[in-house]
């Protein structure tokens, strides 16, 4: 663990794709959700609570790469810039939201922290964080010699998490939490009860695996981490923030 200065558990919140972005119209963000988000997230940064943030691509970065796979099948390097440009705007769009409600937000793109999609450096969020700025990275993509790479907003958030000694994950999306097969919010997933979790038939683009990835790595993750992870929606976030139960934890 590899904590520095003055950092006391932060709490690291998983932005989706789902929720920051209008996921079936191409390069349209959901900016009403953005403002809701900003409100609830700047009360918490009030009340002293650190936070790091990580957010998703949805109709930006998926939609970005599953547009050029469409056309050329593989990426080429023009193709992987074009794709960080685009999760870049919507960083910088959801920033701008974040400050204007007072939110020292720092943009970290993941491409500049990860040399591979599974081997990324955290020291600058440490320092930022250390001197009271609330970091925020983003799923994103790079190049290697094993060629293009995507790297997950959730692999980052877990990772930034165990990274940082942070005892609560919350993941925020479009639903109130996980829905099983009858579409009511399941309290807690297992994986004893991962069967009894509704996945969509018809999830919209998404290149990194949706939900039941999602679930499966947080499932392996709270196995060695003493780490409380949670799925909620936008109201599920403004109540766990303020002390309440919401949602859907994901526990061994
Ligand atoms: C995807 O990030 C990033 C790219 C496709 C470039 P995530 O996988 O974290 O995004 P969401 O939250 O599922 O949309």
């Amino acid at each position: 663990m590899l904590t520095g200065k003055g950092i006391t558990h932060p709490i690291v919140v998983k932005l989706g794709g789902s929720i920051v972005t209008r996921k079936d119209e191409p390069y349209t963000p959901n900016k009403e959700a953005i403002d809701k988000l900003a409100d609830i997230l700047s009360s918490y940064y009030r009340s002293n609570g650190q936070l790091i943030l990580v957010h998703g691509g949805g109709s930006y970065g998926h939609y970005a790469v599953e547009e050029a796979r469409k056309r050329k099948g593989v990426l080429d390097t023009v193709d992987v810039a074009q794709v960080q440009k685009r999760m870049l705007e919507l960083s910088v769009i959801i920033a701008s939201s974040l400050i204007e409600h007072g939110l020292p937000v720092s943009i970290h793109p993941a491409h500049t922290l990860c040399k591979s999609e599974n081997d990324c450096c955290f020291d600058v969020i440490i320092e930022d964080l250390s001197n009271g700025l609330v970091p925020m990275t983003y799923g994103d993509i790079i190049v290697t010699d094993k060629g293009y790479k995507i790297i997950s907003g959730d692999d980052l958030t877990l990772w930034l998490a165990s990274t940082t000694g942070s005892r609560r994950v919350i993941f925020v999306m479009d639903q109130p939490g996980v829905l099983d097969k009858t579409g009511k919010v399941m309290e807690r997933v297992t994986p004893q009860t991962l069967g009894e979790v509704g996945i969509a038939k018809k999830e919209s683009v998404d290149v990194t695996g949706g939900i039941a990835k999602k679930l499966e790595s947080a499932l392996e993750f709270v196995v060695d981490h003493d780490v409380e992870v949670r799925v909620v929606g936008i109201e599920g976030l403004k109540e766990i923030l303020s002390g309440g139960k919401a949602g859907t934890v994901i526990t061994k």
